[in-house]
């Protein structure tokens, strides 16, 4: 069964995603991330009702109040990718493939990178970030390939080489792959295949960063409440979850696909490295992971 039912119009929860970053740089400091392109590139109503602050107010007060940790982890998990990214670029890599890419704005932020960024997502949402980039920039920039992609019925072998713009995937260099946000939208044999085609097109030295969501057995009740608040929120809105996997069973699926954990790191840890020393008491829900795997050596 494919997970998204409104496939045909954009995903909303890519625009949330973007809402909380945009909402970040306004509210929180110190910022995790400066994610200063969510802002336009989210567009209305979100955008309209963030800019305003009596709509804030009425409408994402209420809202961010019942999120809060996940509001707090969609940016951490960005933060983490853009890190590792740039370990990566400072290995050489100089190419970045967003799986699931939404809104990410790391593209349109670093146009001088020498980085040339490949985003996969479905077509109606990647055409209506398109339109949000032409009409405030007039064009997407020649660094920014966009590859539309089902990874449920595709696979990303298949769909990664096609060239846009000049711009063509190298298999044999170095990349740096993302999937930010996604698999716990996916089936868990698409998130096995997607993985395996992955390797495939992944050259020696590649490193994938992804989050995942621990099983609800292993949530307390305050983060069981949390999960069921935004599972339902994407229900309502088309894109229910559909997997949530132990760390065990999330290195079973990267070691058959031919990928071996560098890190894949619990809660506990992603508050140590991202959130120590803060006075605000911005935290993540308990069932959140963030890991990064590298391609085992044959
Ligand atoms: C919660 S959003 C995360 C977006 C972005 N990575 C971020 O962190 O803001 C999930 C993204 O996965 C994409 N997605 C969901 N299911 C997909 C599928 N079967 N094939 C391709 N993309 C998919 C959605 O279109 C959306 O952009």
């Amino acid at each position: 069964m494919h997970m998204n039912k409104t496939e045909d119009k954009p995903s909303q929860t890519a625009q949330f995603a973007a809402a909380h970053r945009a909402y970040h740089l306004m509210h929180d400091r110190p910022a995790i991330l400066e994610d200063d392109a969510a802002g336009w590139l989210l567009g209305p109503p979100l955008s309209a009702i963030l800019h305003s602050a009596p709509l804030r107010w009425l409408f994402w007060r209420p809202l961010i109040a019942k999120v809060r940790p996940i509001s707090a982890f969609v940016v951490v998990r960005s933060r983490y990718a853009e890190d590792c990214l740039g370990q990566a670029i400072g290995s050489g890599c100089r190419q970045y493939a967003i799986l699931g890419a939404g809104l990410d704005s790391w593209a349109l932020r670093h146009a001088e990178s020498g980085v040339t960024v490949f985003e996969l997502d479905q077509p109606a949402t990647q055409q209506w970030k398109a339109a949000r980039i032409s009409s405030r920039l007039g064009a997407a920039p020649a660094h920014l390939v966009l590859i539309p992609i089902d990874f449920e019925r595709e696979a990303i072998a298949d769909a990664l080489p096609v060239a846009a713009l000049g711009r063509q995937y190298d298999r044999t260099a170095q990349a740096l792959v993302s999937w930010l946000g996604t698999i716990c939208y996916l089936t868990r044999p698409a998130i096995a295949k997607t993985f395996a085609s992955l390797a495939a097109v992944c050259a020696t030295g590649s490193r994938a960063v992804f989050d995942y969501f621990q099983p609800k057995a292993a949530m307390s009740a305050a983060d069981l409440q949390l999960f069921e608040t935004l599972d339902a929120g994407g229900a309502r809105r088309g894109e229910p979850m559909q997997t949530l996997l132990e760390a065990g069973e999330m290195a079973e699926i990267l070691a058959a696909a031919g990928w071996r954990v560098v890190e894949d790191l619990s809660a506990s840890d992603i508050r140590r490295r991202y959130l120590a020393n803060r006075t605000d008491g911005l935290d993540i829900p308990g069932f959140a992971r963030l890991c990064c795997a590298k391609i085992s050596p044959a």
